[in-house]
């Protein structure tokens, strides 16, 4: 699954450098070809001979070799690999790649590598959870910087809590995973629509929707994360822009959604409408505040553009376009008409009556249909690994 893939490893000063060993030759095992690089802390916990060992090649640590005088070229270097892993990586270390710090050999080639990063933290449980090493975490995650969670377990403390680095079988299994579905998306467009959208009655009140647009923002960042320009156009929702990459436009109403959705789709290449678009708008709005009466209060409503249907109209034969459908009755047949009648190439059906599935929750269950008639029913899974197997479906429309 590596074969012939250039990782530099970067080793820092914690106890799990201990851990840096097995995970070198797991690399390696995998067919990497593994360029080591530690900062000097690193190297007072595991020897670079071991590591050079392992890989063939000297350990580089310093901007000069100390036998030769040889400068060490971190702009080569951040250029070679196709992927930057530094396990563990200490508070300091995250802290000094989240501010430029770039005092040693690791943190300069960090700031001068092209290629994607991943970091697995590993400390103490409390120097994980200061707000300074969250910060700086959330910082490298906006720079699209990929976090391997820490676990949760016994620390070399002693102590118990979060903070223990992954372990070294599992983090190959995040990068090989990277490396099959990570690129399947580079240079396409994908516009994806999410959360609520709010129709105004007058200045305090609208009509909405319980979307929270955690679905959509999953979807957002899958598709960023195999390389896809990613326009996330989103209704209002409480959530930050998932990945660095991701062009988020806001909007409110489904008039402002469909503007921007039908701007965006005409040079995009695929198009995911997972936002809960509402049906209807007020037919007038009211410039200042509905007042409070004992008379009955009528709101006629008038219905909005269908943002998915008109997608599906404008589609040329080399475009993709997916859409959600809630149901609560005659699912699979409401599904599949609807599918064909926005022009769908599939459609994610989630029911409201499964438990774990629909709006709000952290996990969904899905059900996809293709217009060729198949459908994959799937176990309930979280929003993520949902969004994953929705772009696995939208990567093969482009086959
Ligand atoms: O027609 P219905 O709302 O059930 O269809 C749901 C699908 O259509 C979703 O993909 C949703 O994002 C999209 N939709 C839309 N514009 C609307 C209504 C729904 O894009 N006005």
């Amino acid at each position: 699954m590596l074969q012939g893939k250039k990782i530099i490893l970067g080793i820092t000063g914690s106890i799990a450098a201990y851990k840096a060993a097995y995970l070198t030759r797991a690399l390696i095992k995998k067919g990497a070809e593994v360029q080591v690089v530690m900062t000097p802390a690193g190297k007072e916990f595991i020897t670079p001979v071991t590591l050079s060992a392992l890989t063939g090649k000297p350990v580089i640590s310093e901007f000069f070799s100390a036998n030769d005088g040889t400068w060490h070229s971190h702009v080569d270097l951040g250029t070679w690999a196709d992927l930057l892993l530094i396990a563990p990586a200490t508070a300091s270390t995250i802290g000094k790649m989240a501010n430029g710090i770039a005092d040693n050999m690791l943190v300069t080639t960090y700031l001068s590598a092209k290629a994607p990063v991943f970091v697995a933290p590993a400390m103490d449980l409390d120097m994980y959870a200061h707000p300074t090493t969250q910060q700086n975490l959330d910082k490298l995650r906006s720079y699209g910087n990929y976090i391997i969670e820490p676990t949760i377990g016994e620390l070399a403390s002693h102590l118990e809590g979060k903070g223990r680095m992954e372990e070294p079988d599992r983090i190959v299994e995040r990068i090989e995973a990277f490396f099959s579905f990570g690129q399947s998306l580079q240079g396409r467009k994908i516009v994806v629509t999410a959360g609520p959208t709010y129709e105004k009655i007058d200045p305090v009140r609208f009509i909405g929707n319980y979307s929270s647009g955690k679905m959509g923002f999953a979807l957002a960042k899958v598709c960023a994360e195999r390389g896809a320009d990613v326009v996330l156009i989103s209704g209002p929702v409480a959530l930050a822009t998932p990945h660095a990459s991701i062009r988020r436009i806001d909007v409110e109403s489904a008039d402002e959604m469909y503007n921007a959705a039908v701007t965006e789709y005409s040079d995009a290449d695929a198009a995911i409408c997972c936002a809960a678009v509402s049906d209807y708008a007020p037919m007038e709005y009211s410039e200042t505040k509905l007042k409070r009466s004992d008379a009955s209060l009528s709101i006629a409503l008038k219905p909005n553009k269908d943002i998915a249907a008109a997608l599906g109209k404008m589609k040329s034969p080399n475009q993709c376009l997916a859409g959600f459908a809630l149901e609560t009755d005659h699912e699979a047949d409401n599904a599949v008409a609807k599918m064909s009648r926005k022009n769908f190439d599939f459609i994610v059906l989630n029911s409201l009556q499964d438990a774990g599935a629909g709006f709000r929750c952290d996990t969904n269950k899905v059900t996809i249909w293709r217009r060729n008639g198949e459908s994959v029913k799937y176990p309930v899974k979280s929003k993520e690994e949902v969004a994953s197997d929705i772009v696995d479906t939208l990567v093969s429309c482009f086959k």
